[in-house]
């Protein structure tokens, strides 16, 4: 992938619209429940602080303020203003005073040490260009004690929902997001949906991300995968001194 940075900005920028209903016809509704075992593992209570990196339309981030309520704080965090613009749209139509979307790039998170007790990060590790600095940054602005959670797409173990993921996510999955990127290439590579489901093959494996969440400086790291293996949660907890 030539300029992945720009090519992955100029991605969301076009398919920001239609993102939501795509995600959730693409995994069959599934998503709202493996969201909920991301905020799970944040162990969030009420009134604290959570940051999630890569947040497009913000999902994560209203799933997060159910959790801290009205004394607690959320940012979301994108690159992509398309994106923000979509999170930002859905926000006004709340009553919520305490989220806030700013724009900026997860391997160099605008926010001091110890910030947060929670960053989660959704379906984007295979979207940065450095994933394991991006961990070490979620890993930084999190408070001794707090959680780095992050969930992306990975490939079932047991062969035959494997052998049905393969045919499902390589070949279907583009053909679908085709309705909304129009098989349009970007920046004269492969359309968005495409790059969406090639760019699982670039993602390390599992026990791979395990060890950099390790190398981050975490403890009790472990995963889980959810819709049959088609995802994996990833999490631990940023050690007390
Ligand atoms: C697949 S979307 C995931 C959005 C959201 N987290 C979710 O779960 O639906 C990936 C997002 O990561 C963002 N992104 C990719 N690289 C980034 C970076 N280096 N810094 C900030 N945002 C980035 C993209 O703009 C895009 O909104």
């Amino acid at each position: 992938m030539e300029h992945k940075k720009e090519y992955v900005q100029e991605c969301f920028t076009e398919i920001a619209d239609h993102y939501d209903e795509m995600n959730n016809l693409m995994t069959w509704g599934m998503l709202k429940g493996w969201q909920k075992l991301v905020m799970k593992k944040t162990a969030l209570k009420t009134g604290d602080r959570a940051l999630d990196v890569c947040c497009g339309t913000g999902e994560m981030a209203f799933q997060a303020r159910k959790i801290v309520g009205a004394k607690g704080s959320v940012v979301g965090l994108d690159f992509t203003q398309n994106m923000l613009d979509v999170a930002n749209e859905k926000l006004a139509k709340t009553a919520y005073q305490n989220i806030t979307f700013v724009r900026g790039d997860a391997m160099d998170l605008p926010f001091g040490d110890n910030t947060f007790q929670a960053a989660t990060n959704g379906f984007a590790l295979r979207n940065v260009l450095d994933i394991p600095k991006t961990i070490q940054e979620m890993a930084r602005v999190v408070a001794p004690g707090g959680r780095v959670v992050c969930i992306d797409v990975s490939r079932p173990k047991f062969f035959l929902f494997r052998w049905f993921f393969n045919i499902y996510y390589f070949k279907i999955v583009p053909i679908m997001g085709h309705l909304v990127d129009k098989n349009k290439k970007i920046n004269s590579q492969i359309p968005a949906y495409t790059w969406l489901a090639e760019s699982l093959k670039s993602l390390p494996s599992q026990d791979k991300i395990k060890e950099m969440f390790i190398e981050a400086g975490l403890v009790d790291v472990d995963y889980k995968g959810v819709g049959f293996g088609a995802a994996t949660v990833y999490w631990g907890t940023k050690p007390k001194k």
